[in-house]
């Protein structure tokens, strides 16, 4: 499978979004959306009217990331607003894990599971042939611009033992740079999201490109 890059426009001018997304729509097609809400994580950014505003002006694949408590609350929301892929978080969502994949599912959207980097994919191994994407976080999820966590990374090689699906992405998001990112493929990564070293570059054609 081709490696796909993510840019997270939690790094990107929140004033200027459209103009944003056209910087990176020639050399990618996904587009990673960061949803905080000051209580899985500690820091608050964007919701729902920001998905429905950028699914009016572009066709990249809104890779929706949900660092949000309760999520199943909010998977109806995020589907009507236009979201593509929605990844919600294990430690949100633990005893109502099916049943978020399945809120997913009905809304004929593809599911991700997210798990920080604490978690032990043991812990997910029931859910890895359930869903299309598992985003394993190699920072602690709340910020950009965060140092890579190697240990974290570690954990794509347990989800390739686990998972029966070739279609598996297995994404990493934090920082994610050249570098860090060669580290993931290696170990079996397919998408990156990064924020940070793609949106502060002075040459974002050059960056995204240099990740695969
Ligand atoms: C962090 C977010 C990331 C963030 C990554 O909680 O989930 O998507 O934007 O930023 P960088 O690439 O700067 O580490
Ligand atoms: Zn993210």
């Amino acid at each position: 499978m081709k490696t796909i890059v993510s840019p997270s426009i939690l790094s990107a001018d929140f004033a200027n979004l459209e103009n944003e997304i056209r910087k990176i729509e020639p050399y990618t097609t996904w587009v990673h959306i960061d949803v905080m809400d000051g209580h899985f994580v500690p820091n608050i950014s964007i919701g729902v009217p920001v998905v429905k505003s950028l699914r009016k002006i572009t066709d990249l694949f809104l890779d929706t990331h949900l660092m949000i408590e309760n999520p199943i609350k909010y998977i109806d929301a995020f589907s009507s607003a236009g979201a593509d892929l929605i990844t919600f978080h294990y430690e949100a969502a633990k005893d109502k894990t099916i049943e978020t994949i399945e809120k997913i599912k009905k809304n004929n959207k593809k599911i991700g599971l997210s798990i920080k980097p604490k978690t032990q994919v043991d812990e997910i191994k029931d859910y890895i042939n359930l869903v299309d994407l598992i985003l394993v976080m190699t920072v602690e999820p709340g910020f950009g611009g965060q140092k890579f966590m190697d240990e974290s990374a570690k954990k794509i090689t347990e989800i390739k033992k686990y998972s029966k699906n070739d279609n598996l992405i297995i994404q990493v998001d934090g920082g994610i740079n050249d570098k860090t990112a060669k580290i993931c493929i290696d170990l079996g990564a397919n998408c990156l999201v990064a924020g940070n070293y793609i949106y502060n570059s002075d040459n974002i054609e050059k960056a995204i490109k240099s990740l695969i």
